[in-house]
């Protein structure tokens, strides 16, 4: 590869043209640029985190804590990102975190991302909440890799459904959040009151599933179900239901008439997380798939513990991008311990603050096998759909390679504690 150097002329030579890359590069300016994007309601939702957003800043700002150095005389010009998790191989150490609601961002939303990693090889995590179905995106990708993250819903039949999708669409593993049981308490989304979910969006798997399909049926004819918000309807009420017909599959009269749109988003509300999940349901779910099980949201070692025990064969260390506990530990500060603790027993990932290829080799140092990268490629997506993904990625595996080579490193197996000051 030669991301690094290529990618750097390449922008050098555009900007003798006049020409600037399609987006920022600095964190903080991809950041706003996609803000001027967004209404405040899906900025809020993309951007915002559990209370007062202090986990989010933890994250970010924890990797001050690990300076890299560099070793002079040892540079390669041929630097090879390449990895091997749960016995793939993959073209670099990063993966397109599972990120709901793509819709928000760029009507191209989940398909924009396939296209962006299928041309960069990276592989993709799909959201258990898309904007397009699992088939959709798959269809799109060739052979690029691809993962499903689930969301436990309280229906074992649909989880079992969203499993044998997965395994059709050839996933390569199963990423079951479990920091994830309920929503965290997001005061920049309840000061706006939305949530996505309600307006019928990132739903796209659910609307696409015959298990799901039943369920809606069977709510049809629950009085309870059908009685809920019977009030009076206000303007804004009524243009939030007229997009939920249209956005519901189906024709939008008989959508509005039957009042299904408005059981299918009741129907997902009431089932699609299990506050109850416990460490046997993973070996429950051990036998409803033969794919690798990897666990999202793990911080301690007596939780990899039980993950381990429990049959699982990966953990992500992470802390939902901080969307979920205020005042929560960086998620960086975690991964030390476990990955001392349990590389080559399973494979370790990384996510939760991610900005740039530099943070990747920290995380790589601390002991990670690969990391995910979430909220930037969001923000990218937001400012130039396809295109800006698929830039984001060049860009962080260019800075990756760059500074690889700078540090006198030539594989991504060299990196290790070693490289930490
Ligand atoms: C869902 O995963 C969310 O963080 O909003």
């Amino acid at each position: 590869m030669n991301y690094g150097t290529q990618t750097q002329r390449q922008i050098f030579t555009n900007g003798m043209m006049g020409k600037k890359p399609p987006i920022p590069l600095h964190y903080t300016h991809l950041k706003s640029q996609a803000q001027a994007k967004l209404t405040a309601e899906q900025f809020a939702y993309i951007d915002g985190g559990a209370g007062q957003g202090r986990t989010i800043r933890a994250n970010e700002k924890g990797f001050e804590k690990y300076p890299l150095k560099a070793s002079m005389m040892k540079a390669s010009s041929n630097i090879n990102l390449e990895v091997s998790i749960l016995g793939h191989k993959y073209a670099s150490p990063i993966l397109a975190a599972p990120i709901g609601v793509l819709e928000m961002a760029h009507p191209s939303a989940d398909i924009g991302v396939a296209k962006a990693c299928k041309t960069m090889k990276t592989p993709m995590i799909f959201s258990s909440q898309a904007s397009f179905s699992m088939e959709k995106c798959a269809a799109v990708m060739d052979d690029s890799p691809r993962w499903f993250q689930l969301y436990w819903s309280k229906s074992d039949e649909l989880v079992q459904s969203f499993l044998s999708r997965a395994e059709s669409c050839k996933c390569d593993a199963i990423v079951v959040t479990l920091d994830t049981t309920r929503l965290g308490w997001r005061p920049r989304d309840l000061e706006l009151g939305y949530l996505p979910f309600l307006r019928g969006l990132g739903l796209a798997h659910y609307y696409s599933d015959p298990v799901f399909q039943y369920l809606v049926n069977q709510n049809m004819n629950n009085d309870n179900l059908q009685d809920e918000g019977k009030n009076t309807i206000s303007f804004s009420g009524l243009c939030n239901l007229i997009r939920l017909c249209n956005k519901y599959p189906g024709s939008f009269r008989s959508n509005l008439i039957t009042g299904r749109a408005l059981t299918a988003v009741r129907t997902f509300t009431n089932i699609y997380m299990r506050p109850e999940l416990k460490w046997g349901d993973l070996i429950r779910l051990r036998k409803m798939t033969n794919l690798p099980i990897v666990v999202k949201g793990v911080q301690t070692l007596e939780d990899v513990h039980m993950a381990e025990q429990s049959g699982v064969d990966g953990v992500i260390v992470s802390n939902h991008g901080g969307r979920q506990i205020d005042g929560g530990v960086a998620a960086i500060h975690c991964l030390r311990s476990i990955a001392q603790e349990y590389s080559g027993h399973m494979s370790i990932l990384f996510d939760s603050g991610i900005r740039s290829g530099a943070d990747v080799i920290k995380a790589l140092a601390l002991g990670a096998d690969a990391v995910l990268v979430g909220r930037p490629y969001v923000y990218a997506l937001a400012i130039a759909g396809e295109t800006g993904v698929e830039t984001l990625f060049r860009h962080y595996l260019a800075e990756l390679e760059l500074q690889m080579s700078l540090m006198g490193i030539s594989s991504i197996k060299e990196i290790n504690s070693d490289v930490l000051y």
